[in-house]
């Protein structure tokens, strides 16, 4: 393909970093992790961060550490990438399915308080595309029922809603770092909290259970996992956060290059920013009018070598959420129609003003 979906943004100072950490032989649990760790607390103006080996693990110890158990239920979006769910899984808690928001794609605070039961211990709140979800309403609808709040922020670093940072409103939230991100250490994630508790269990489940005040390396308190973060990807992190606000800059240049071209198109829908949100780009989306219409432009792409992807399937409709709990079409209508109807187009840092020109007419011609 000539034009890949996404591409990791690499300098010769990230692969030098990364470089010198291996010689300096501390190559887990050393100064690189902590440095990481630094970054984030300062840039979020959070207490505590804790690095770890995916977004998917942070958020499984999160999960954990804030006090979901099993047989709870979580409150969370279908259109989101399958980990957010599996999650709550992980816990053999329950994810319980909320319908999104036609324009931003995040969960819909107005279908929130029908899904709570006595069981509801949770809601995992996914910042969907990089725009937080209307943490306003979420959180306010939180503290009258005392529910917990999870924020996966895995694809939605330094995006603020109300000028605050996704991750930051409710117990805890989670970055990632797979190469398609806003920024990368190839796998890797992590926790914020400013809840101390929380941060202690998170760091020592993520440690062997190693309870981490006290402990030597062979005592373990908690049945743990190891999902630390080894210095080579936080080296690569450190170099890549030192410039995240370039990398975001960058991102959002071509966004916005792609919506200058898509808005005045009746055919297409370009990604909707609510006002009081600002994005952290993480994928460029399109919507068009019907399944269709959108299966035969992603082939018609791909015979001019340009990548799209279908950006995201519900996650209820997949094999294992339909056999474990009897999900079907039509059952939450707006993310399936989303689902069905979007895709993502090449986006990267690297794409010239040509190249989107470029791939822009080819999905203009197909349209008209
Ligand atoms: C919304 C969302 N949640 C969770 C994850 C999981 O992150 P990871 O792939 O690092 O496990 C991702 C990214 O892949 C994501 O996009």
């Amino acid at each position: 393909m000539k034009y890949p979906i996404a591409k990791p943004h690499i300098l010769e100072s990230d692969v030098q970093a990364v470089a010198d950490t291996v010689r300096s032989g501390i190559l887990s649990i050393g100064p690189k992790t902590t440095a990481f760790e630094s970054q984030f607390k300062e840039t979020l103006g959070v207490n505590f961060a804790s690095a770890v080996s995916s977004g998917t693990a942070g958020l499984h110890v999160l999960l954990r550490a804030a006090g979901v158990e099993a047989g709870d239920e979580v409150i969370t979006t279908p259109f989101s990438f399958i980990a957010s769910a599996n999650a709550i899984e992980y816990m053999n808690a329950t994810p319980v399915f909320v319908d999104v928001d036609t324009h931003t794609y995040n969960i819909n605070p107005d279908l929130i308080e029908a899904a709570i039961t006595p069981k509801t211990t949770a809601i995992l709140v996914v910042h969907i595309f990089g725009q937080c979800a209307d943490m306003t309403r979420i959180m306010a609808i939180a503290k009258k029922h005392n529910l917990r709040v999870i924020e996966d922020a895995c694809e939605s670093i330094l995006a603020t809603h109300n000028g605050q940072f996704a991750g930051t409103f409710g117990d805890g939230g989670v970055f990632a770092f797979y190469p398609n991100k806003q920024m990368t250490t190839g796998e890797g994630g992590m926790i914020i909290t400013n809840n101390e508790t929380i941060y202690n269990l998170c760091d020592s489940y993520k440690n062997q259970g190693r309870d981490n005040q006290n402990m030597q390396w062979l005592d373990h308190k908690y049945l743990g996992y190891n999902y630390r973060m080894s210095e080579m990807q936080a080296a690569l992190g450190v170099e890549q956060f030192k410039r995240i606000d370039f990398l975001l800059k960058e991102k959002k240049k071509i966004a916005d290059a792609y919506t200058k071209r898509f808005s005045e198109n009746a055919r297409i829908t370009p990604p909707f920013i609510a006002p009081e949100n600002k994005e952290s780009w993480f994928v460029y989306t399109i919507r068009v009018g019907s399944k269709e219409a959108r299966d035969a432009l992603m082939k018609y792409l791909e015979q001019d070598g340009i990548s799209t992807k279908i950006y995201l399937p519900s996650i209820h409709l997949f094999e294992y959420y339909r056999d474990t709990y009897g999900y079907k079409p039509d059952d939450f209508p707006v993310s399936e129609h989303i689902s069905d109807t979007i895709l993502a187009l090449p986006f990267y840092i690297g794409l010239t003003e040509k190249d989107i020109d470029y791939i822009s007419k080819r999905v203009l011609t197909y349209l008209s």
